[in-house]
């Protein structure tokens, strides 16, 4: 887990690895779900797991195309569960927590500083990958408050990227 973006050295690059991270993003929030002892918060880890699915189906066309799938998915997918360990012993609210402080500064920042130099027919994944990491963090901000329903943003997402998927991709 990065709290502070990572450069890359190119869009390639940058987007290989963003692929890749939503590949294990699956199984790691999969994993997280499946410990879980309460229904309510197991229900919405696996609700992000599906988004992050749902991102990758939508990704794909354009990762394929850019030659930047990676070489062994199910080892990456196995990489997930893996990384899900270190969270699985931490309190639900604390990795919320983490979540909220860390990703803003991390993931995100990585996505929009991707948006600039994103060839044309990248532009609309690039800015998929900025809503789901938003709908993710907006969640994790609506469960630490108690405010609002942490399902809403990632309903909203879901709703949205099937479509996206649904109306093709964007690659030429
Ligand atoms: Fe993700």
């Amino acid at each position: 887990m990065n709290a502070k973006a990572r450069q890359f050295a190119s869009f390639n690059a940058a987007f290989a690895m963003a692929f890749e991270e939503e590949v294990s993003g699956e199984t790691f929030f999969a994993a997280l779900g499946e410990s879980e002892p309460d229904p309510r918060r197991a229900a919405l880890w696996a609700k992000v797991a599906l988004i992050e699915n749902r991102t990758v189906a939508a990704l794909r066309p354009l990762a394929e195309a850019l030659g930047v799938t990676p070489a062994d998915e199910a080892e990456v997918r196995r990489t997930g569960r893996e990384q899900a360990v270190e969270w699985q012993a931490l309190p639900f609210a604390e990795v919320m927590a983490i979540m909220v402080r860390d990703y803003p500064t991390g993931y995100l920042a990585e996505f929009e500083a991707m948006l600039p130099v994103a060839p044309a027919q990248a532009m609309s994944a690039v800015q998929l990958l900025i809503d789901h990491e938003v709908a993710i963090i907006d969640m994790a901000r609506a469960e630490l408050s108690g405010s609002g329903d942490p399902n809403a943003p990632l309903d909203v997402y879901l709703g949205y990227v099937t479509n996206h998927h649904a109306r093709g991709s964007d690659v030429p």
